[in-house]
């Protein structure tokens, strides 16, 4: 199973891709997460662009979501809500409407902030939007707070607990994106 990871933050020392990197050591057999990195890339969605040949990020991005089977967001929160270069690479990744990559697609929400809350309202907010394009959200939360004291300078999760949390959210996320059983 393929999980790619996809960070709000740009900045090269995100926590919330940290989070994401440490993801990528807790993951369940046989699952493997891959980074999507060009989000800074990805243009500001416009409709007059989106016809058969999009802007090369938009399409690497549709296509990165297209070839996974789940994808794992990691938010961390501005003003109370996801960063809009977030919000605008989901725009993209929804249409055409009811046909986009994120259509059906099971997806998950983590998030790191230096508050005391751990990003809680960054990561409804996106699962709220994820739901509206069509995903199969992963009902709950990890929020990781007080973000500067919770990774070493490798970026390593420093707390055992929230790395067990991880962990828990990364089993649930795989469970849902397993097909369902065909009743007997
Ligand atoms: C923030 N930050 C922040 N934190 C929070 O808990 N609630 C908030 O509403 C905000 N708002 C906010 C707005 C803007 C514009 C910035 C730049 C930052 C702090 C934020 O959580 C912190 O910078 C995180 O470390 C950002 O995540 P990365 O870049 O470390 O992944």
């Amino acid at each position: 199973m393929r999980i790619l990871g996809i960070s709000g933050s740009l900045r090269a020392g995100s926590h919330n891709t940290a989070l994401l990197r440490a993801a990528g050591e807790l993951l369940p057999a046989g699952v493997e997460l891959e980074l999507f990195e060009e989000l800074e890339a990805v243009p500001p969605y416009n409709q007059d662009r989106d016809h058969d040949a999009p802007p090369a990020a938009a399409a690497r991005l549709r296509e990165a979501i297209a070839a996974a089977d789940v994808v794992l967001f990691a938010t961390p929160e501005y003003n109370g809500s996801i960063p809009g270069v977030l919000k605008n690479a989901i725009d993209w990744a929804t249409r055409p409407a009811r046909e986009g990559a994120l259509w059906g697609k099971t997806a998950g929400v983590v998030g790191a902030s230096t508050g005391a809350y751990g990003a809680l309202w960054a990561q409804a907010e996106l699962r709220k939007t994820l739901g509206v394009a069509g995903a199969r959200v992963l009902a709950s939360d990890l929020p990781v707070a007080r973000a500067h004291e919770a990774f070493d300078d490798a970026g390593r999760l420093l707390d055992a607990a929230v790395a067990g949390r991880l962990e828990r959210h990364l089993e649930a996320l795989v469970e849902l994106a397993q097909p369902a059983p065909i009743a007997a």
